[in-house]
C-alpha cells in the first residue's frame, strides 16, 4: 500500500502569535499544495490563529503535547477536548524534550495516545535513543521498548493510522543528522516492531517519520527511503522558504 508522505514542522517554543500568522501568510504565498501531507505543530496559544490563517489551504495544524484527561484539576495543562474544539488535526506526543525535561514516560505517552485517538486528534508519537545508548549499541532495544510502551493496548485500527516519529536525540538541533541509511534502518526496525505486535496490514499502513536536523540539503536523501514516510522538522520549519523546500523535496 502506498503511504502518503507526511512532513510536519515542530516549532517548539518559538514564534509569537503575530510571528505565527506572518509565517502562515508567507508560507501560503509560496506553497500552493502538493502530493505530501503537511502540518505545523505550534505552541498552544498560536493554534487557533494558525487554524484561521491556514483555512482554505491543505496545511494542517498540530499541538506539541496534551493531557490525557478531558478536564480536571491539572493546573497548566491542556486537554484533548480543548484541542478538538479549535479543530487541531495533530498532536505530538512523547517528544524527547518532554521526556527529558517534563517527566514524560512510556506510560503517560500511552495514555495520551489513547486519549488522542478517543478524541479524533491524530497523534505523532516520538521515539528515539540518546547518544550513550547508540554508542553502547542499545538503540534498537531502547526504541523497541519505547514503541511497545507507547502502543500498549492500542487497538489494531488505531495502530494502523498512527504516525511514529523516530528522532535520535543526538541528531536533534545538533546539525548532526543521522545518515539516510541509519534513519532507514531504524524506521524499518520500528515497522517490524509494529508487525510483531499487530500484523502485516498495520505495519504496512503505519507512517514512520524521521526527525533530527532535517534541512533542505538532506531532505531528499532522507525522504526518498522506503521505510521513511516523512519528517518531523524542528529548526528548518521556522523559515517559510526552508520548510517549503523540505515539503517539496
Ligand atoms: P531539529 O530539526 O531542529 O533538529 O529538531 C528536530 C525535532 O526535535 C523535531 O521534533
Amino acid at each position: 500500500m502506498a503511504r502518503q508522505k507526511f512532513i510536519a514542522g515542530n516549532w517548539k517554543m518559538y514564534k509569537t502569535t503575530a510571528e505565527a500568522v506572518a509565517f502562515a501568510q508567507a508560507f501560503s504565498g509560496i506553497y500552493g499544495g502538493g502530493p505530501h501531507e503537511v502540518a505545523v505543530c505550534a505552541p498552544y496559544t498560536q493554534l487557533a490563529a494558525l487554524k484561521d490563517a491556514f483555512a482554505g489551504t491543505s496545511v494542517k495544524v498540530g499541538a506539541q503535547n496534551m493531557h490525557f484527561e478531558n478536564e480536571g484539576a491539572y493546573t497548566g495543562e491542556i486537554s484533548p477536548v480543548m484541542l478538538t474544539e479549535i479543530g487541531v488535526d495533530y498532536v505530538v506526543i512523547g517528544h524527547s524534550e518532554r521526556r527529558q525535561y517534563f517527566a514524560e514516560t512510556d506510560e503517560t505517552v500511552n495514555k495520551k495516545l489513547k486519549a488522542a485517538f478517543a478524541h479524533g486528534v491524530a497523534p505523532i508519537v516520538c521515539v528515539g535513543e540518546v547518544l550513550e545508548q547508540r554508542d553502547a549499541g542499545n538503540h534498537f532495544d531502547v526504541v523497541k521498548t519505547q514503541t511497545e510502551g507507547a502502543l500498549y493496548g492500542l487497538p489494531p485500527a488505531d495502530a494502523a493510522r498512527l504516525v511514529i516519529a523516530y528522532e535520535p536525540v543526538w541528531a536533534i538541533g545538533t546539525g548532526r543528522t543521522a545518515t539516510g541509511d541509519q534513519a532507514e534502518e531504524m524506521c524499518a526496525f520500528i515497522r517490524g516492531v509494529v508487525r510483531a505486535l499487530y500484523d502485516e496490514a498495520a505495519a504496512d499502513s503505519v507512517r514512520i517519520q524521521y526527525g533530527g536536523s532535517v534541512k533542505p540539503a538532506n531532505a531528499t536523501e532522507i525522504l526518498t527511503k522506503d521505510n521513511i514516510d516523512g519528517a518531523l522538522v524542528g529548526g528548518a520549519s521556522l523559515v517559510p522558504e526552508d520548510f517549503k523546500a523540505i515539503v517539496e523535496f
